[in-house]
């Protein structure tokens, strides 16, 4: 057998992720350990964990660098990468939304500037309203746009909402929830159903065990 790559998202997700992978019987100690190592390998489990940005953990497992990943349906939405989505992992629970400024109204004759990181998701959504809409890509920070004056809305990732409340803006709909998905490599599923499937079942039996 070779080593199993298990791409994880670099920050709190991807760590409550691991620490399910752990609880499930996979762990591999040394990720542990205070240090800035990106990769980690459990030789007698012969399981190989790595941290990856974490839009960028599709791109490893789609290229098969990564046999599983971890990686939001935000992700999944935007970038489509051609993986397997095989469960849903119901942490990192968020929503995609639509937020404006409180005093915001909708004049629909007018092309609606809407900023976000997600143009993808932006595009459908509108499009699918034959609404026209002028995308303003950007990286982050996206609450900062309509405050300026740089776009009439945002598409963005809310999960307490704090981060709106304390910009005076305020969500005007919800598009889709959000929760972290386990990701499969294809070619990796294809020539190691039974071991990959062996991870899937034991977490899937575990996520059931702690409901
Ligand atoms: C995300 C999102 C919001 C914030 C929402 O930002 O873009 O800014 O979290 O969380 P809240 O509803 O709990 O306040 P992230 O930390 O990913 O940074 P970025 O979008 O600025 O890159």
């Amino acid at each position: 057998m070779s080593m199993l790559n298990i791409a994880l998202p670099k920050g709190r997700l991807g760590e409550q992720v691991y620490g399910m992978f752990e609880r499930a019987g996979f762990a591999c100690p040394s990720i542990r350990e205070e240090n800035r190592k990106l990769i980690f390998e459990n030789q007698a489990l012969e399981l190989r964990y790595f941290w990856a940005k974490p839009s960028d953990v599709a791109i490893y497992v789609e290229r098969g660098a990564a046999d599983i990943g971890v990686a939001g349906k935000d992700i999944l939405l935007e970038y489509t990468p051609d993986v397997y989505e095989m469960l849903d992992l119901n942490v990192g629970k968020c929503r995609m939304a639509v937020a404006a400024k409180r005093d915001f109204r909708d004049d629909r004759q007018r092309t609606l500037r809407v900023a976000t990181k997600f143009s993808r998701i932006a595009e459908n959504y509108y499009a699918a309203q034959g609404r026209e809409i002028d995308i303003i890509h950007l990286n982050g920070s996206i609450e900062i746009a309509p405050i300026l004056g740089l776009s009439d809305v945002i598409v963005d990732i809310v999960e307490t909402g704090k981060t709106l409340k304390e910009n005076n803006l305020e969500v005007v709909e919800t598009i889709f929830p959000i929760s972290a998905r386990l990701i499969v490599n294809k070619a990796g599923y294809a020539f190691q159903k039974e071991r990959v499937e062996q991870v899937l079942q034991t977490l899937a039996a575990q996520m059931e065990e702690e409901a």
